[in-house]
């Protein structure tokens, strides 16, 4: 499917809840793992067959393992939930080496707001400044309760308790952390939010006075792959000869996949550029957040994009 999949062992999976769960990866032989910097993700085939990114929770330095933190999505296509509801230790997955869009940079403070599993990246960069002996950090860390906080042991251990706030909002909006406190009045700080879109869409809405080189956030869902008003169209494969209906709840990707085509792919959700494809002609509704106005004349994510209307001409 992929090419450059690397085969890794399932060694331990903890429930959280029965939507959330952690996994602990390593190599087949036990080697060394390839290097990460903290905020990495790795993209995993999942047993649902898509491709999906997963935030690694450990230092950068522990390479003999990757810890994920994993939230099932249940609105979404099954991947994640696949991962959280059928793998089991001893399973061996397909990942891609992984990559950094959420880089931590050199900075002299930081504040770190998480909620959820939006946990997981930021793990692995307070994991690190501790290691470095940086104190100069602190982590807001938001979910519903104890019982649903993926990572509590980590987040209220001895060494990094003096610099988390844990808060639980009981999934009551009137419960909701106050972030402005912390906003209002900008500097040097470098802020890194991972969590909900509602969640980081206030940050975004809060930090607007801020300069933008200091706010951070990662975001693995950026556009919404299928719509409810999605409707089924052709493509017609100009290599293959082939034409193919794409149904109303099928990415392109996904239905070239099963017609049996070997198609590279890795965040199938717009934003990484990897299944870029080139379009002969079409009125193509671009979904990605990669592409250049004038490269979406050439060009399309297919793990997103659709028609408007008519058929797709794909160099395929
Ligand atoms: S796989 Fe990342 S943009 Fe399509």
């Amino acid at each position: 499917m992929t090419s450059d999949l690397i085969s890794v062992k399932v060694v331990e999976k903890s429930s959280v809840t029965d939507d959330y769960c952690v996994m602990k990866l390593t190599a087949l032989d036990g080697a060394p793992l390839p290097m990460f910097s903290a905020g990495a993700h790795i993209s995993a085939k999942t047993p649902q067959g898509g491709m999906r990114n997963f935030s690694l929770a450990n230092d950068p330095e522990k390479r003999e393992y990757y810890l994920l933190g994993i939230k099932a999505e249940r609105n979404g296509r099954g991947a994640s939930a696949s991962m959280v509801d059928t793998v089991k230790a001893g399973d061996v997955l397909e990942i891609l080496a992984p990559e950094n869009d959420f880089e931590l940079v050199s900075a002299d403070q930081y504040l770190f707001i998480a909620g959820g599993i939006g946990i997981t990246p930021i793990l692995s960069m307070c994991r690190q400044l501790l290691r470095e002996g940086n104190e100069n950090f602190k982590l807001i860390y938001c979910s519903q309760s104890p019982d649903t906080t993926v990572f509590l042991d980590d987040v209220t251990a001895p060494d990094l308790a003096p610099y988390v706030t844990l808060h639980h909002d009981k999934g009551e909006l009137s419960a909701l952390y106050d972030f402005w406190p912390h906003m209002e009045i900008p500097d040097k700080r470098h802020i890194y939010c991972c969590g909900p879109k509602p969640m980081m869409e206030d940050i975004k809405d809060m930090s607007g006075h801020w300069p933008e080189s200091q706010i951070h956030f990662e975001d693995f869902n950026p556009v919404q792959v299928l719509r409810a008003d999605d409707r089924a169209f052709e493509v017609y494969l100009s290599k293959s000869g082939r034409r193919l209906r794409i149904p109303e709840n099928q990415s392109i990707l996904e239905t070239l996949r099963s017609e049996g085509y070997d198609l590279k792919s890795s965040c199938e959700s717009g934003s990484c550029g990897t299944c870029r494809t080139t379009l002969i002609s079409g009125n193509a509704d671009h979904r990605d957040l990669v592409l250049t106005d004038m490269e979406k004349e050439t060009s399309i994510m297919i793990c997103v994009s659709r028609a408007k209307n008519g058929e797709l001409v794909l160099d395929i």
